[in-house]
């Protein structure tokens, strides 16, 4: 019989983003604001992200979508390739994520894909540091990662290479 490892993950769950502490519920409405800007005509899914750095900047970034599908991108990565693209030796800490939908009022936290899984997983392992991942939807509950190697078991990284 072969041996087994078991991968576990815990979640922080706040019943609404009324009961975050200050800081995430900042952070937060800074992805929730950035989202109205989002450019997403053909999903009408519109995704905002904030990335808390540790010297206190908040960076922002939505998706941009493209006629040709594959060629836009996710709010997360829009948000962290810009933190890293202005800020680049400045550790990211935190990065909160929204969204709301054409089609129904969401009423559970978003979760990155995984491209943005990876995306993000890049810069815990750049600074050797976790990063805390706030998720939320429209309304109802807010889910808190305490680093995004929760959402993305046996990541691969530059340690691989
Ligand atoms: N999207 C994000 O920006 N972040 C996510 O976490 C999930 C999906 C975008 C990609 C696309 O523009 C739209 O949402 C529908 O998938």
């Amino acid at each position: 019989m072969p041996k087994k490892i078991s991968v576990t993950a815990e979640f922080e769950v706040f019943e609404t983003k009324e009961e975050l502490d200050p800081a995430d519920k900042l952070l937060l409405d800074s992805a929730v604001k950035i989202m109205e800007n989002a450019y997403a005509p053909y999903s009408g899914f519109l995704v905002g992200a904030a990335v808390l750095l540790e010297n206190g900047q908040i960076v922002t970034g939505n998706n941009q979508e493209n006629a040709a599908y594959p060629s836009g991108l996710c709010a997360e990565r829009v948000a962290v390739f810009h933190a890293s693209s202005q800020f680049p030796g400045v550790k990211p800490v935190a990065i909160a994520v929204s969204a709301k939908s054409s089609s129904q009022v969401l009423d559970r936290p978003v979760t990155p894909c995984g491209a943005c899984r990876q995306s993000v997983s890049e810069y815990e392992v750049r600074f050797s540091s976790p990063i805390r991942i706030i998720m939320a939807g429209e309304k109802g509950p807010v889910y808190i990662s305490k680093s995004v190697s929760d959402l993305l078991p046996l990541t691969f990284t530059s340690k691989h290479l």
